[in-house]
This record gives C-alpha cells, structure tokens and sequence, in this order.
C-alpha cells in the first residue's frame, strides 16, 4: 500500500480542472464517483530506484510456480533455464486501464487476468499490462503472469552479484535492494509487502529452499518439487527460492519457533557451526525486540559465494561460513529490516545500524567487547577519515551498504541509548516494532517515536547523528 498513488489521483483532477473551458469549469462537476482510468505509475517514488515498485496496485499475495534447469557442468557457461507461473493477487489503488509489475531479463508469453487473456508488453524492466474491464480503486484481481528465460548472474547498482545468481549447482536468490525482478514479475519496494507461496521444481537430487515452512517435496520423472508457504507480510527483496545441494536440518527452537536451516553438504563442519547458536539468539533478541515475528527461522549455507549474507525472510543466507555475529546480525534483521522495514531505501541505517547494534548487543551478553567497546572503536576512527563522510540518513543509491551506514548507524543508536537511558532505548526498540511491524517506516518516524517515548527533543541529536556528513562532537 502505498500513498503516492492517491496523491497523483488528486493531482490528475486537478489537472482536469484546469484544463475546463471557463463556461464548464463554473459548471457542475462530472458524477464525483465517475472512475478516470489512469496509467499506474511505473514506480512506487523512491528517489533512489525511480522504477522500483509500482503505482495504482497493492500485491496481497504471490504464487510463484518455478521450474529450474540447472546449468551444464564446465565448461559450459554458467547459465540456467527459469521457467515460472506467477499468480498474483492484487487490489486497484487507483482507477487503472494500465498498470506495471517490475521484471528484468526474462520474457512474459502470456497474462492472464481474472481468467481472461490480456495485451501487455514489455520496455525495459517493466512489464505493462492493460486489464480489460479496467480496474476501479478497491478491485481486487488475480494476474497470472507466464513468463521465462535464461538466467545469468545479474548485479545491482554497485556492481555486487544479487538477484537469481546462477550457480553449478543451482542458484542463489538474494534480491536486496531490488533484484527480485530478475526471477518474478514483482511490485518490488518494500512498501508494497504481500504473502507468498512457492512450487519449485528442480531435478530430484536439487534441493529448493525458500521462506516459511516446507510444505512437502514431491519427486516424479526425476523432478522434484519443494513446496513452501510464507503467509507472513514480506519485502520483495527477502523473497528467496535458493536452489543447491542442500541437506535440511529441522527442530524446534527454545522460544517455540520451528527452525530449518539447509547447509550444503560440501562445507565443513565449521562451516556452519555458528548455527547452534540460533535458539539462545533468539530468546535473547526476543528480550530487546518482542517476541521473534514470523512463523519459522532458519539458515541456508551454501558453497558458492556472493561474498554477502542476506537476512532473506525466515531464512537468512550465508555464503560459504555463518560467522557468529553474522548470525546475530542475520537474525536480528528478521526484527529491524524484515519486519519493520524501510519507508524509502534512504532509510537503509535502519536496518543496518540495528542488525550491526544487535550484534554488539550479542557479544557483550556473551561476555566479550561490551557495545560501549564496540562504540568507542567507532569513535576512534579520526575525523578526517572519509568514514565520516556519509549522510547516514541519505547516503544515496551507491553507499545504501557502505561502512557507515553499519558502523555510525549502530553508533548512533548506542549513543541515543546514553542519551535517553536503558529504560526508554528498551521502550523506543519493541514500540518501533509493535507499531510498525509488519509494514514500513521512515527515519523521521524514528526519530519522532524516539522523542515520543523519551520526552526529550531530539531534534540536535538526530541532525548530528544522521544528516551531518562529519564526525560527531559530543555524546
Ligand atoms: N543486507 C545485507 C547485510 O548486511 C547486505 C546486502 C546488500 C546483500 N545487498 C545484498 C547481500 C545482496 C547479498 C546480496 O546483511
Ligand atoms: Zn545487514
């Protein structure tokens, strides 16, 4: 849900208006309940992926029915076959006669919606589809989307691998920040959060690893397919559907949440035997947070490397080794990131600073550098490094992962716990998550909740910490 697309629908009468002759402008208006179909926005109006989501729909929800034909072994290219039935439920947040669903590289054949074939075509990354009988605002609708092709080894805006990652034995799906339409027609912006539900089919021996909780795996033909269900509210870029050889691992954690991590059997034992540690991170990240909000966890350790670990919903992914505070950092993310996630990409510190903050926290409960350590190794980068160059709160399309935005963002939340003390920091952690779980949130919704529950005026604290690209003076 979004609310650009009701601005623009105001914005369009206006237009309207304007445009009257003098004689009929006087005029009474037009029946006010008269639908005036519009093209849905090609993007959901974040500044930093102009094309990134769309306008005029909400998704509720994602089917996604993948075949995956893996590569040929060397030295045949890297190069795998992507075969999907998207079935998505959406409702009409505006008067549309067209509306857009990102995808990038693969071809749609067919779009079906709500059993009838419809035009569509494709520039670019977007997909465009003209619904007929046009779509009113509230309409709910369901758009089958047809498509495939072969898949590469795309990269984001930085140049870092990301989105469906073929690999020898499958594919590693890590989309963040705007990489899931490389595998499905998608409205893909974190504001725009739906449920999901996947069928993948790979050859029996394959394993596909998504989010949620394993349904069942059915083999016929020398294909199996692994169906998931994921019927909590998520991100587009979370959305995995990870193909390996994979052996799963189930059991129950000690706050009740039903664990399945997949470890690729060709890593060592060290490989993942940080993972052991999940059920007491858990509860203990529980204590700052609230209780863990989706209805299972787990890892996926696979040997190829993306040189990245992804916080993927219920399942983070982990590149050849789950480093400890990694797992800490992973899981915390799955609170700060996943469930409440960013309003804008800007907002990116927010994940960031509280998944990076949630491992200090780990690692003085474990009885090692305290986050009063960890802080002042911070501060103790000198103030004429380019560290502190970064406007933390609008470090633009090409430092949403750099340093800063890890280290100051984590910074800046220890000094805001100096600044307002234990009790409300606590407070401030698990009402950000009660209040906006589930959905997105911007910094200046933090920031007003932080001085909402603290009672002071933050307003000197958060433009030092966040907007002001030097090293703060004092803390
Ligand atoms: N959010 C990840 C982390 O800090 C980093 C990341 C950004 C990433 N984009 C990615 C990882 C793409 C894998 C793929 O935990
Ligand atoms: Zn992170």
């Amino acid at each position: 849900m979004n609310t650009r697309s009701m601005r623009l629908a105001l914005a369009g009468t206006a237009a309207l208006a304007l445009a009257m002759t003098p004689a009929l402008a006087g005029a009474a208006p037009g029946n006010p309940g008269e639908p005036r179909f519009q093209e849905g926005d090609p993007g959901a109006g974040d500044p930093y992926f102009p094309l990134a989501g769309n306008g005029g729909i909400d998704v509720l929800h994602y089917d996604l029915d993948l075949t995956y034909q893996l590569p040929e072994p060397e030295p045949a290219p890297l190069e795998g076959q992507l075969d999907g039935v998207a079935t998505i439920e959406l409702r009409a947040t505006q008067d549309l006669h067209r509306f857009n669903l990102d995808l990038r590289g693969l071809t749609a054949t067919k779009v079906v919606v709500n059993g009838k074939s419809m035009r569509f075509d494709q520039v670019d990354n977007e997909l465009r589809i003209s619904p007929r009988p046009k779509l009113k605002t509230g309409d709910e609708a369901t758009v089958e989307v047809t498509y495939g092709g072969a898949t590469t080894r795309p990269t984001d805006i930085e140049g870092a691998l990301y989105g469906w990652v073929t690999t020898r034995d499958g594919a590693m799906v890590v989309s963040e920040p705007d990489g899931s339409a490389t595998w499905f027609p998608v409205s893909d912006h974190p504001t725009d959060k739906a449920t999901y539900a996947y069928e993948i089919t790979v050859p029996e021996g394959s394993v596909a690893v998504a989010n949620g909780l394993l349904e069942g795996s059915e083999t016929a033909d020398g294909q199996t397919t692994w169906t998931w269900d994921a019927p909590d509210p998520m991100a587009a870029y979370l959305a995995t559907a990870t193909v390996g050889d994979f052996e799963l691992d189930s059991y129950v954690a000690e706050n009740g949440t039903p664990i399945i991590d997949a470890v690729d059997p060709a890593l060592p034992d060290s490989a993942s035997a940080n993972l052991a540690l999940t059920s007491d991170m858990l509860v203990f990240f529980e204590g700052s947070f609230g209780p863990y909000p989706f209805n299972s966890y787990g890892a996926i350790v696979d040997d190829d490397s993306v040189g990245y670990a992804l916080e993927t919903q219920t399942r983070s992914f982990f590149s050849r080794r789950a480093g400890e505070s990694t797992v800490a950092h992973e899981l915390a993310h799955q609170w700060m990131g996943n469930h409440v996630s960013p309003g804008r990409w800007a907002d990116i510190w927010l994940n960031e600073g509280w998944a990076s903050y949630a491992s200090w926290m780990w690692s003085e409960e474990q009885g090692r550098a305290s986050a009063q350590d960890s802080f002042e190794d911070v501060m103790s980068i000198p103030a004429d490094d380019d560290f502190w160059d970064v406007v933390v709160a609008d470090p633009g399309p090409l430092c949403l992962f750099c340093g800063a935005i890890y280290d100051r963002g984590a910074a800046t939340l220890h000094a805001l716990r100096v600044e307002v003390g234990d009790d409300a920091f606590f407070e401030l952690a698990k009402t950000w998550v009660e209040q906006y779980g589930g959905g997105s949130a911007t910094t200046a919704d933090f920031s007003a909740l932080a001085e909402e529950v603290s009672g002071q005026d933050l307003d000197a604290f958060f433009q030092m910490w966040l907007y002001d690209a030097e090293k703060p003076t004092d803390w």
